[in-house]
């Protein structure tokens, strides 16, 4: 085994593909293990559930890429096994399950996709204004006990209505593509400037947003700012009659202050299918105020779980992985900064992470120089921690020692070479 493949620092330099051990947990879709294995990386393992903190522990020593959904939590436990961890994927949404502080004081980027379910939870919330528009799922429920309520009352075409966006981000703008093909007017407020899609309008405050639409419509992030957006005075702000939905965080509507609106018959209807709090699984009990209102439909926070969401998310990851493993780009990384990198054209190429503090640059440099090797090019980003750079060479290269030179600069987390 050549010095730098030693089971010490094996994972820290680029190994032959066919080396590079992965192991995807939770029934990663299968796209994701395609993806990989046309990129050339066939030594990996599937397995369907997840695995425990102990189990993952026993098995994490020898992984170099581990794949994960949002059950299996990587602790700073089983990062302090991780001996040959360079890169981890969380085939999901969220990445609260990692340890993302110790993962990044590992040199560890982790990377997930935030947007392969967009187009999921637009459809959905376009079909539930249909729905609500029509009164179909209270009807639905009526047939299902035996009653036949059939009546034109209170039912309405979504055609001509007005929609409201909150949040004209990813999703947003997507549900506006979809609604005005259905014949509705949006209108949508953000606190960044959007550019307008369609015909959509932009409305100058929340407040006009909430007086003009039929049925309002959220997709804003969970932040300060967001939490408890809509309360009670904003719900009273909202047109007589009208319709709410909200497919983004449960933090952003007080549903205390929903049920009461509906209660009053200030709003018609909603469909809500984030919450508060959610089961943690299929055995827990839901609980909701909202559980009482048969023209409310609640989904378990089902907006973005389809098979296609499922497909793309595969896709997605895996070819952030790749990229990275390949090539260095910490692109869609969540916790070490992002480097986007043009493809290795057949030099040496040197990646470095590490704390960043004064000096550390100047030492890398000197280390090519001191080997007379010319520096074709240089990609850096910083945080306030941590410091990423890459480094294209040409010359005479001893790949060993000059990692080994790397590796003694005082500050570094991690480093490998790719050719
Ligand atoms: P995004 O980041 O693309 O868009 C969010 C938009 O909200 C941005 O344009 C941002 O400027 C805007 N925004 C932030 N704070 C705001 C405020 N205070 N007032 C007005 N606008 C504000 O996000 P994306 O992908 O569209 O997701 C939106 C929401 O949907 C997120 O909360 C996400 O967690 C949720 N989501 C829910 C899913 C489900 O299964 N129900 C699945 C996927 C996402």
């Amino acid at each position: 085994m050549p010095p730098d493949r030693t089971p010490e620092t094996a994972g820290r330099y680029t190994l032959p593909k066919s080396a590079i051990r992965i192991l995807l947990l939770e029934g990663v879709h299968a796209s994701a293990v395609e993806r990989l294995r046309d990129a050339g990386y066939d030594n990996l393992q599937t397995m369907p559930e997840a695995l425990e903190e102990a189990a993952l522990i026993e098995r994490i020593g020898d992984v170099h890429m581990l794949g994960i959904r949002s059950v299996t939590q990587v602790t700073g436990r089983v990062l302090a096994a991780a001996r040959r961890l360079f890169c981890i994927g969380c085939f999901c949404i969220g990445t609260n399950q990692v340890d993302l502080v110790r993962a990044k004081q590992a040199g560890i980027p982790v990377f997930n996709a935030p947007y392969s379910n967009t187009r999921s939870v637009a459809e959905l919330v376009l079909a539930e204004i249909v729905m609500l528009f029509r009164g179909a799922y209270e009807k639905s429920v009526l047939a299902h006990a035996g009653i036949w309520r059939k009546s034109a009352k209170g039912s309405h075409e979504v055609r001509g209505k007005v929609l409201g966006i909150i949040g004209y981000g990813h999703i947003g703008s997507q549900l506006s593509v979809l609604a005005e093909a259905m014949g509705m007017r949006v209108r949508f407020f953000d606190i960044e400037k959007k550019m307008a899609i369609g015909n959509a309008q932009e409305t100058a405050s929340l407040d006009e947003l909430l007086a003009v639409s039929d049925a309002v419509t959220l997709h804003v992030p969970e932040t300060p700012l967001t939490r408890d957006m809509i309360d009670r005075r904003a719900l009273d702000a909202m047109r007589p009659g009208s319709y709410l939905i909200n497919a983004a965080r449960g933090s952003v509507v007080d549903l205390d202050a929903l049920a009461d609106a509906l209660r009053r018959g200030h709003l018609a209807g909603a469909a809500i299918d984030v919450f508060p709090e959610e089961p943690a699984g299929r055995d827990d009990r839901f609980e909701s105020p909202l559980r009482a209102f048969d023209n409310v439909i609640l989904t378990p926070h089902i907006g973005g779980s389809t098979q296609e969401a499922q497909y793309n998310i595969g896709l997605e990851v895996a070819e952030k992985l790749i990229r990275y493993s390949d090539n260095g780009s910490t692109v869609g990384a969540v916790n070490v900064p992002e480097v986007s990198l043009p493809v290795n054209q057949g030099r040496v190429r040197f990646l470095h992470i590490h704390a960043n503090a004064p000096g550390v640059l100047r030492r890398l440099t000197d280390v090519f120089a001191g080997r007379h090797l010319n520096i074709v090019a240089q990609y850096l980003q910083t945080d306030g921690e941590l410091g990423y750079v890459v480094i294209d060479a040409v010359g005479e290269v001893n790949r060993t020692e000059l990692l080994a030179d790397l590796r003694a600069i005082e500050g570094t987390i991690r480093t490998r070479s790719l050719f």
